[in-house]
């Protein structure tokens, strides 16, 4: 790797110019250094596409319109709120963290990277990108987007599956950083990442960084990074019970840990067999719908739903029956439902249908 770990030129100084001049500036939590309103936006940011967060951040803030509105909530209202964002830990954390900001902290965010980073759910870059934009700190960010983007710079080879890289990774990144408008270049390696600075095909002819890109100059910067180390994706497979009486649906409440963990879902079963096992014997009509596949981070998952309408006249003796045989949950109508911490494939299925 010719170069690796230098850029050829300053980059700084490019990338701030180039924020300034065709960066993101209209975003609803920029012109902010509310920490809350920071912290929220970027733990949103994290696997999330700014296009969809911009649908959940006034919606989120207008109910919690502080940490201390979110430290004081159930759950229950922040998974309501988080409902189709995914990857719900993110929620969860978040209702840690701000009930861990205003127990140690007094309702008052700490004021510097490191200090923000030992908080629920802010990992380094997160707590370092709030710290820069809230407090102007000289600390370096290094999420998904900013590695390809300075790995590609710096001519970076070294395999990122490894820590030791990884950390070699991050002091380059506390090296480049300027003296001086720490908010501008952050955002900027940001809006590079994930704008010209793509996974396969970058537009090099327009970035700032151009001339001082080592991949540019060897030519092939869509082999930057090198992480040879991928998750193995599985498959999964269930069945998914859509129990209806008269308007309700029958709905159960997930683990707190693992997939889907506190949101509320119609049971899930093994199989489509041991779904029909257990509905065979009750009164009423079913049938298959088609299949929905949902991929999560670590696997692909099969639902296949069954519905299953109980006659409107029931006897109490029976419906107590069918109840107890079912995993536990109640029964929801659905604008209750719809008003819950879904999945969002639950959500697709149950809104079809009202
Ligand atoms: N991704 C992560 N943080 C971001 C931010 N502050 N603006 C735009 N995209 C982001």
């Amino acid at each position: 790797m010719p170069g690796a770990g230098v850029p050829r030129e300053p980059i700084a100084a490019p990338v701030i110019a180039w924020q300034r001049r065709h960066g993101r500036h209209d975003l609803p939590w920029q012109g902010t250094r509310d920490p809350y309103r920071l912290w929220l936006s970027e733990v949103m940011l994290q696997q999330t596409q700014v296009a969809t967060v911009l649908a959940y951040y006034p919606r989120f803030l207008e109910r919690f319109a502080d940490v201390r509105a979110l430290a004081a909530a159930p759950l229950d209202d922040v998974l309501a709120l988080w409902s189709g964002l995914g990857y719900y830990s993110r929620a969860r954390n978040l209702h840690r963290c701000a009930q861990a900001v205003v127990a140690e902290h007094g309702g008052v965010f700490p004021r510097n990277a490191q200090a923000l980073a030992a908080l629920p759910g802010i990992g380094r870059s997160t707590a370092a990108a709030i710290a820069a934009f809230a407090y102007g700190e000289r600390a370096a960010i290094l999420d998904g987007n900013v590695k390809r983007v300075l790995t590609r710079v710096l001519g970076f080879g070294e395999d990122l599956a490894l820590p030791a890289h990884e950390r070699a990774l991050w002091q380059h990144a506390q090296a480049l950083l300027p003296q001086r408008g720490i908010e501008a270049y952050t955002q900027g390696l940001m809006d590079l990442g994930a704008t010209l600075c793509s996974a396969r095909a970058p537009a090099c002819e327009r970035c700032p960084l151009d001339a001082a890109c080592v991949a540019r100059l060897e030519g092939h910067p869509e082999r930057y990074p090198v992480k040879t180390r991928r998750t193995q994706r599985g498959s999964r497979h269930n069945a998914l019970l859509w129990l209806s009486h008269a308007d309700r649906v029958w709905l159960t409440q997930r683990p707190p840990v693992g997939v889907w963990a506190g949101l509320w879902t119609l049971p899930l079963f093994d199989s489509a067999p041991a779904l029909q096992a257990l509905i065979g014997p009750w009164p009423g009509k079913s049938d298959g719908l088609p299949p929905i596949d949902h991929a999560l981070t670590h696997f692909d998952w099969r639902l296949e739903p069954w519905r299953h309408q109980l006659p409107a006249r029931l006897s109490a003796v029976e419906r107590r029956g069918i109840e107890a045989a079912l995993p536990a949950g109640r029964w929801f109508t659905l604008a209750e439902a719809l008003a819950l911490g879904l999945p969002a494939p639950i959500r697709k299925l149950l809104q079809a249908a009202y």
